[in-house]
């Protein structure tokens, strides 16, 4: 990327109520984002904060029975301390009681007002307190309002308006012009739709202290205070330092990404572009609107009562999983159902198997076959067979996580790498480091797991913007520091002769906590008798060869078998006995599950299933057409 900054901010989020899964959302994604450029070695700035003026938390502080200061002071504490607990990165913090806002927000009044941009005029009309929105008689639905279809106001007062209208023009113009300006292009197409088919009213900026009190003073006029949407979207640059620091302020404005649910989509482009251009201030280069999280068909929210608590999942499943799951799972865009059931099955695919494993896998092959230390080999690069095509889809997860950062596609970026962390564990299954080891062939197996360590190291960078915590562990195990922008392309970063330490498993597997403590399950419904993608990726099925067999006494359809899986030695009773003998399976190739939970049958342990075709009342073993050159082999 060849920005020379990138300054990404969250919206301001209102405190009448505690944080939840979608506040939590919009904050990673821009930490995750702002993580990512770090990483790239682009200077950054993260902005976030809180919206604590207008009517919502002047009633909340009513029903709480504190004063409206006293509700944002409480209330804001909840946030700051989930974005701790969540490791968000955020350069600062605004608040728009802050004086440092407020005055700026009155400078920016008296300009407008002082050049016309902002008159005085008797309203009639409207009013939804649920939005803080003013509708004219056609706006509403049944008469409700057309945002939140809750019951509106009229309303008749005196009021101060912004010169809304004169911009449409323009606004249909820049937004057609400029295409990067509104993301995912629907959106702007919605935006565009709505000013195509809709006369802009100009905007009422003020309310009267005698409806509400809770707010920015007008600075001409003390009977006023400010419209809410007014004051918190300055926010963006009151923060960096807009009539106070020239310097501060072209350092890092325009804001290269808005994040934005589709909530506050109108306010954000159309409100707010057209209050630039009457400031004369640039526009944000994009603002991006995500999708909402759903508790099955509908939208997360404090005024429905149906939210997910992110400390209880954070509680539960630690806050790198948590991060993860939300970034994985959602298509930037589109609406993304939460279910805990999704988060158990993609946190045990994804990084309990498959990452976890991964870590341990090496780190106990090299503890075995190299003393604990990073092995030195001769090469510098990887050339040809099955390490170039290794190192290959590493380069590719690379290449793939940087331009979804661009295209805002994080969660194909993700599956990249997850399927490079996949491609290391399947050069295992090629290699078999453990039987090189016993042919003496010390070489081979250095460059084996230097090789798995360097991808390893490479997928932990590229995950590190998402997991900051657990892949700062990962990386020490192999003796590295932060990741740095230059070391995702190089090979041979990790020293030989680094001493291996120790460390508990990554992501130990979890299981879905009892019925009566899940949440409501609100999954879309799958078709009965078909399971999905992801539900066959969770079963592990290998080759295994048969070294030893024998009947368990006094069970007469049992078989004991001793099997070879990889480097592995297991156990493993299975139904056969009336079908097979023991010297007819005794070096076989078979098939079995091999993450099957262990079990013990007629009291003898078990670990894994094997498979075979049933017909009539025969079982026919399944095995491997021709010879494996080694047992553990991936069935796909
Ligand atoms: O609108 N799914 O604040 P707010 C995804 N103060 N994201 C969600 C979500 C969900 N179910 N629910 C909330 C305000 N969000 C104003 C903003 S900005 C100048 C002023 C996220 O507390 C999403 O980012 O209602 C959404 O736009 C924002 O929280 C709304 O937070
Ligand atoms: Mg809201």
């Amino acid at each position: 990327m060849s920005k020379n900054s990138y300054y990404v901010s969250t919206p301001i989020y209102y405190v009448n109520d505690k944080p939840h899964i979608g506040h939590s959302y919009t904050t990673i994604l821009a930490d995750v984002l702002a993580n990512y450029h770090r990483l790239l070695g682009t200077p950054t700035y993260f902005l976030t904060g809180t919206d604590e003026h207008g009517q919502k938390v002047q009633q909340a502080a009513e029903k709480n029975g504190l004063t409206p200061q006293e509700q944002c002071d409480q209330t804001v504490v909840r946030f700051q301390e989930l974005w701790k607990r969540l490791e968000i990165t955020n350069d600062d913090f605004i608040r728009t009681t802050e004086p440092r806002h407020k005055k700026i927000v009155q400078e920016v009044l008296q300009d407008l007002y002082d050049r016309d941009e902002i008159y005085r005029a008797e309203y009639e009309g409207w009013y939804c307190v649920g939005c803080e929105r003013f509708f004219t008689e056609k706006d509403l639905v049944d008469g409700n309002c057309p945002e939140c279809g809750r019951k509106v106001d009229a309303i008749q007062e005196a009021n101060y308006f912004f010169r809304m209208s004169k911009y449409q023009e323009w606004l249909i113009d820049y937004i057609e012009t400029h295409p990067e300006f509104i993301q995912p292009d629907f959106r702007a197409n919605e935006t565009l739709g709505f000013l195509k088919n809709n006369e802009l009213q100009d905007l009422c900026i003020s309310r009267p202290k005698s409806r509400l009190a809770w707010g920015i003073e007008l600075p001409f006029d003390s009977q006023f205070i400010t419209y809410v949407w007014f004051d918190a979207l300055l926010n963006y640059i009151t923060a960096i330092g807009y009539k106070t620091d020239d310097e501060m302020f072209n350092k890092w404005w325009p804001a290269s990404q808005q994040l934005i649910g589709k909530d506050i989509l109108t306010t954000h482009t159309v409100y707010w572009p057209t209050m630039l251009k009457a400031m004369g201030v640039e526009l944000p280069k994009t603002v991006f609107a995500h999708g909402w999280w759903l508790t099955g068909r509908t939208k997360m929210s404090k005024s429905l009562g149906n939210v997910v608590n992110p400390m209880e999942m954070i509680d539960r499943y630690g806050v790198d999983a948590f991060r993860y799951f939300l970034i994985a799972e959602m298509t930037l865009g589109q609406d993304a159902s939460f279910t805990e059931e999704a988060f158990v099955r993609r946190y045990n695919s994804d990084l309990a198997n498959d990452l976890g494993n991964l870590l341990s896998r090496t780190a106990n092959m090299l503890g075995r076959y190299c003393d604990g230390k990073v092995p030195m080999i001769g090469k510098t690069v990887v050339e040809f067979g099955p390490e170039k095509e290794l190192w290959d889809t590493v380069q590719l997860a690379v290449v793939e996580m940087e331009s979804s950062i661009d295209t805002m596609r994080l969660n194909s970026g993700l599956s990249a790498v997850l399927t490079a962390v996949r491609k290391v564990n399947q050069y295992f299954e090629i290699k078999q480091p453990w039987t090189l080891a016993k042919e003496g062939k010390a070489e081979e197996v250095g460059l084996t797991l230097t090789l798995a360590a360097e991808s390893l190291r490479v997928c932990a960078a590229l995950l590190y913007p998402v997991m900051p915590e657990k892949m700062t562990a990962l990386r020490k195990v192999f003796g590295l520091g932060k990741p740095e922008p230059d070391q995702l392309t190089a090979f041979g970063v990790i020293k030989a002769g680094t001493v291996i330490e120790e460390i508990a498993p990554l992501f130990p597997r979890v299981e879905l906590k009892k019925e009566e403590e899940k949440p409501v399950s609100t999954e879309p419904v799958k078709p009965e008798g078909v399971i999905t993608y992801d539900d066959v990726m969770n079963v592990k099925l290998r080759t295994a060869k048969v070294l030893e067999a024998e009947k368990v006494e006094g069970a007469d359809k049992l078989l004991r078998l001793q099997i070879e899986v990889g480097d592995e030695k297991r156990q493993l009773v299975a139904g056969i006995a009336q079908h097979y003998s023991a010297e007819e399976v005794i070096g076989k190739t078979i098939v079995i599950v091999a993450n099957l939970k262990p079990a013990k049958i007629r009291g003898v342990e078990s670990q894994g299933m094997l498979l075979c075709a049933s017909v009539g009342d025969q079982l026919k073993l399944i095995t491997v057409d021709g010879e494996l050159p080694f047992s553990g082999a991936v069935v796909k």
